[in-house]
């Protein structure tokens, strides 16, 4: 998705700017552009491609007297990524600017009508139909231009303004697309899409919500309802995320730190949520009276890609803890069915961003037909968590890589946490038993940083004969069934290899037709309650010379009878093999698609959240 990045203060613009919008590559963007306000007039540069083209136009003298401005990263959804389509763009008199992510629905109605009041366009976007609708507004007061012309708009939008006509001063606006302001009495006012680029200078930051405006100047901000027009107190949220944290921490890449950083992201989700003497589970956010609880007879767990193969996971031990029945929806599919839902249900949305249009969406229909909404989410303060009535926040930190890895695993500690907590409102688990399961959980992430260096070594030797191919197979059951799921996701979303997962038994209905000397199939095999009738699945493979990577329990030499390429793991409680096996999968796919040259963090076509339908 797009990034927007503004500033005004002390410092110069042009770095501040620059960093800003490096800090959101990971959003995905196919182009990108500056404005900066010196000597009275708006400076504006835009390229086609990567950041580094538009650094390429911006020599060192650019801007040096100036402290007001914004960037913009855009990816493509009105107009093709060209110089002419990239943000900023200008009224007619090239005195105003705007920076926008989102979609404008009715932007055709409104430039036709614009036009017929003589107003001339210069690209195919959206997003230039504000700048012209705010100057057809525009007399001496932007703050009111700007909310007569939102009032016009339909759709989605995070804005960024900037008039000549008020040098010191920043406009933002927001309905439906994340924008969040960063405050510093020394350093000024920034604001941006996500947290990333405030880090360097600030940690005090403050969200703004749909249909909010702000004025930013170097000294101070105010905030108004754009329904009301009244002036609005937010809360000053603290970050805790450092500059570090969100940079590469020594790693190659974003995704392998972030592999790495699962064990600590498993802990501080789970820590202070289950008490170590009575394993009774501790989730206050979710603001969920025991009224509330006790009338819910059903769940429905609502997430996309890999959000929703945790939710896949979360239905088994859900309905087999808590006895509650779950269904478990693709967010997109879940917004046109016919839903039966009341205040008896409890939806629950999993969202690393927080920010998922078609997961909003989804929520959104839920409430309005009765439910209360939990969403379990990464990102503080994000749209998602501000609409649902609860949230059961992941503590992963900052997840750059667009590949989900430490958010994915610590939805599933959520998630399990979810499940132990609904058990012990509803009786249907002993004290005793909770408590060892929530002490599993947290050996867990024991097991995983133990195991990660020995694993990733043993995977690098292992993919010499894996990462050119052509197709690839992932199958497991039962529990594992997901992170079948979620290992071929991984491997295709950043190597480009055509991966499926699939139900082991299910192999037989069709899939097993692919099976030949040339087509590879990773093979979840721990010794569970399925582990005989998986040993059958894999057999068949082996009878058809499928090439088989099996991963397995410690000890288990009956895997390397079937083939050579055996991965093994300890032995964790059964329920918690979910959340092991995945750091195998994504090491796979990280170690394949690095071996390929391909660009892991920010793989092609693909964005970190998706905030377009
Ligand atoms: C994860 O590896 C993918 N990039 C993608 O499927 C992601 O899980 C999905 O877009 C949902 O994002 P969310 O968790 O932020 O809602």
């Amino acid at each position: 998705m797009c990034g927007i990045v503004g500033y005004v203060g002390k410092r110069r613009l042009v770095p501040v700017v620059l960093e800003g919008l490096k800090r959101l590559e990971y959003r995905g963007y196919d182009s990108a552009g500056i404005v900066y306000l010196e000597d009275g007039k708006l400076q504006k540069y835009r390229s086609e491609g990567k950041l580094q083209n538009l650094e390429n136009i911006l020599g060192e003298a650019f801007g040096a007297h100036s402290h007001i401005g914004l960037g913009h990263t855009r990816w493509a959804t009105h107009g093709a990524p060209t110089t002419e389509n990239a943000h900023p763009h200008s009224d007619c008199t090239g005195d105003l600017v705007v920076v926008h992510n989102g979609i404008i629905e009715n932007y055709h109605s409104l430039r036709n009508e614009l036009i017929a009041k003589g107003h001339r366009f210069a690209s195919e976007t959206d997003t230039e139909v504000l700048a012209h609708l705010i100057e057809e507004y525009l007399e001496n007061d932007l703050r009111a231009a700007v909310t007569q012309a939102l009032e016009r708009v339909e759709g989605s939008y995070a804005l960024g303004v900037l008039w000549t006509g008020l040098p010191d001063t920043l406009i933002a606006a927001r309905n439906h697309s994340p924008l969040v302001l960063g405050i510093h009495e020394e350093e000024g006012g920034f604001l941006a899409s996500d947290i990333p680029p405030l880090l360097p200078y600030t940690d005090q930051v403050i969200f703004l919500d749909d249909l909010e405006l702000a004025v930013l100047r170097a000294d101070g901000y105010s905030i108004y309802s754009l329904e009301s027009g009244e002036e609005v107190k937010k809360e000053v949220e603290t970050i805790s995320w450092n500059s570090a944290m969100a940079e590469k921490g020594g790693y190659k890449h974003f995704m392998l730190k972030e592999i790495y950083e699962q064990p600590r992201a498993i802990i501080d989700t789970v820590s202070g949520r289950i008490n170590p003497e009575t394993g009774s589970i501790d989730l206050p956010e979710m603001n969920l009276s025991d009224k509330d609880l006790s009338q819910i007879d059903k769940i429905f767990l609502v997430a996309c890609g890999t959000s929703w193969h945790a939710a896949l996971v979360a239905k088994y031990w859900i309905e087999r803890w808590a006895g509650i029945q779950v269904e478990v929806d693709i967010a997109s599919e879940f917004r046109y069915r016919k839903l039966l839902i009341n205040e008896r249900v409890l939806t629950v949305s999993i969202s690393q961003s927080g920010e998922t249009a078609d997961t909003l969406a989804g929520i959104r229909l839920a409430k309005k037909l009765g439910s209360k909404i939990v969403t379990i989410c990464n990102v503080v303060g994000s749209t998602m968590t501000r609409e649902a009535h609860g949230t059961i926040y992941t503590h992963a930190g900052p997840e750059i890589g667009v590949a989900s890895t430490k958010a994915f695993t610590s939805q599933l500690a959520a998630l399990f946490l979810l499940t132990l907590f609904l058990a012990e409102k509803r009786g249907t688990l002993e004290s005793d038993e909770r408590l060892l399961l929530g002490k599993e959980l947290i050996r867990l992430a024991t097991v995983i940083e133990e195991e990660l260096p020995r694993l990733q070594a043993d995977i690098q030797k292992l993919i010499e004969s894996y990462y050119d191919s052509r197709d690839f197979l992932f199958v497991g059951r039962g529990l594992n069934f997901p992170i079948a799921l979620e290992g071929a996701l991984k491997l295709k979303e950043i190597s480009y290899i055509h991966a499926e997962g699939y139900a082991s038994g299910e192999l037989k209905h069709g899939p097993i037709a692919l099976i030949d000397k040339d087509m590879p199939i990773l093979g979840l095999t721990p010794k569970d309650a399925v582990y005989q009738k998986s040993i059958s699945n894999v057999e068949e493979i082996k009878a058809r010379q499928g090439r088989l990577i099996l991963i397995g329990t410690k000890g288990d030499t009956h895997l390397k009878t079937i083939t050579e390429d055996v991965l093994y793991l300890p032995e964790v409680h059964e329920e918690l093999n979910p959340i092991l096996y995945t750091i195998p999968a994504q090491l796979l796919a990280y170690e394949i698609a690095s071996r390929r040259g391909c660009d892991v963090d920010q793989p092609r076509n693909l964005a970190k959240s998706v905030t377009v339908e």
